[in-house]
């Protein structure tokens, strides 16, 4: 079975590399000509760990190839991808023009019977809209099916979560497309991964549901954090004994400067909007966005308390990207955080391993470091903001000698108070 995937970017290149190492022969399209030219040079236009390797060898075995050439990729594919950005517009809602032109594409140059599956995320009731365009576009009434089959990749774990995924969603109206769609997963099908086969709606529906629900998790526990600190209470012993409950379940309870990325925000806002179109209000979506909006001011309140009158302090920044082990910009909390703490008259020195190049096109008016202790040299502060492994290892004599004043702030608790308190560190984290 042939693929070809339409948008080489996050979620097009890791899901069409991971298909070509399970002996599927993939072609990657994208319309940015330097990124396929250096996609074809065997390079990453992105930071992913483990996603290099899985590039080269299945380059180097001859399944996977990269072209700008959307016509070629069409005609000589069975199953066709689109994996193309859903950004959000002004009013919260996707905008779905990349998707609408890419259908229009493919109805224009298919010569035969094609399963076009959607991967971008998108709002419930894009699948059946396409289709209707594509009904529309077809010159020659080539027959073919619609499939929705969302990704849940963690960008920084992404190749991992391919191979370990916790459910396969095929959302479709053929028997035809669904048997295809089990072949190209058939890996994980013989691993007995769970397979939910389903509707176009509700695939679509599955996705940004469990986005907005698991940023839900991520607002509540920072909102639990605010209270924590109000009643001098400690938040990850809330959180772990919660997330005992295997109702519950203890991952994403962990606070920290609200949520970020290419997802959350947007799928959230994309979620609100939809259920507006369908007249339901989808209130604790809503919510979930306020806190997390609400989070990052309280970040930079948290950062005054500790300082005190910011005019003329250098405040030294650790990790800019949205997570760690990714660098991705998108909505990262330290945009607003450093942007609020330079209109409060601070300076800022920054580090982060991975994103200084993409925060470079963001910030002005920052130092970027080449390390940690070159951030704390001179600094009236620590501030902790992506939690990247090699900060969780400091030296934290050297940088408590570096600094002018021994105070950290770490917005991701890697550190333990006591621990740091007891090295002399006037220290505060979230929730704490
Ligand atoms: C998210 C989902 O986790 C994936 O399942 C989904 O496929 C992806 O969106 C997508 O829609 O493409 P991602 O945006 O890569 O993945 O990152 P997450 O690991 O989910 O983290 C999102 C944000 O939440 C980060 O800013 C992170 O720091 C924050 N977070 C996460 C917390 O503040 N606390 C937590 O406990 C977990």
């Amino acid at each position: 079975m042939k693929i070809c995937m339409i948008g080489s970017g996050y979620v097009g290149l890791v899901t069409g590399a991971c298909l070509a190492e399970f002996g599927m022969e993939v072609i990657c399209v994208d319309n940015d000509a330097a990124k396929i030219a250096l996609l074809r040079k065997g390079e990453c236009p992105f930071y992913e760990p483990g996603l290099d390797e899985v590039l080269e060898k299945n380059m180097k075995e001859g399944r996977l190839s990269f072209s700008t050439d959307t016509k070629q990729g069409i005609k000589a594919s069975s199953v066709i991808f689109i994996a193309v950005g859903t950004p959000a517009k002004v009013d919260g809602s996707s905008d779905l023009s990349h998707v609408e032109a890419v259908a229009r594409q493919i109805a224009a140059y298919m010569t035969d019977y094609k399963i076009i599956v959607i991967k971008s995320t998108v709002p419930v009731g894009t699948g059946k809209w396409i289709k209707g365009v594509m009904e529309g576009a077809l010159e020659e009434k080539f027959a073919f099916d619609l499939v929705s089959n969302p990704e849940f990749l963690r960008e920084g774990a992404a190749v991992e979560d391919f191979f370990r995924p916790d459910r396969i969603v095929i959302g479709a109206e053929s028997e035809r497309a669904i048997q295809a769609m089990k072949e190209i997963y058939n890996a994980f099908y013989l691993n007995e991964a769970p397979f939910v086969i389903t509707s176009i709606e509700a695939s679509e529906l599955i996705k940004h549901a469990s986005n907005a629900f698991l940023a839900t998790k991520i607002s509540f526990i920072n909102e639990i954090a605010i209270l924590c600190e109000r009643v001098g209470a400690d938040v990850h012993d809330v959180a772990r004994a919660m997330g005992l409950d295997g109702r519950i379940g203890k991952k994403f309870l962990h606070p920290g400067p609200g949520f970020g990325g290419s997802c959350f925000p947007k799928d959230t806002k994309a979620l609100v909007h939809v259920g507006k179109e369908h007249d339901c209000a989808m209130e604790i979506v809503q919510a979930t966005i306020r806190v997390n909006e609400r989070q990052k001011e309280r970040m930079l309140e948290k950062i005054e308390e500790m300082t005190g009158d910011l005019r003329g302090k250098t405040i030294g920044v650790l990790g800019l990207a949205f997570k760690p082990n990714t660098d991705d910009m998108r909505e990262a909390s330290a945009i607003p955080i450093i942007q609020g703490l330079q209109a409060r008259g601070a300076r800022i020195k920054a580090y982060d391993p991975e994103a200084m190049e993409a925060a470079k096109k963001i910030f002005q008016d920052v130092t970027f470091c080449k390390g940690p202790y070159e951030v704390a040299e001179g600094s009236h502060a620590i501030v902790l903001l992506t939690e990247w492994n090699q900060f969780r290892l400091l030296d934290l004599e050297r940088i408590k000698g570096l600094l002018k004043e021994p105070v950290f702030i770490d917005l991701r608790n890697v550190y333990e108070p006591l621990h740091m308190h007891g090295l002399g560190f006037r220290y505060c984290g979230v929730g704490r």
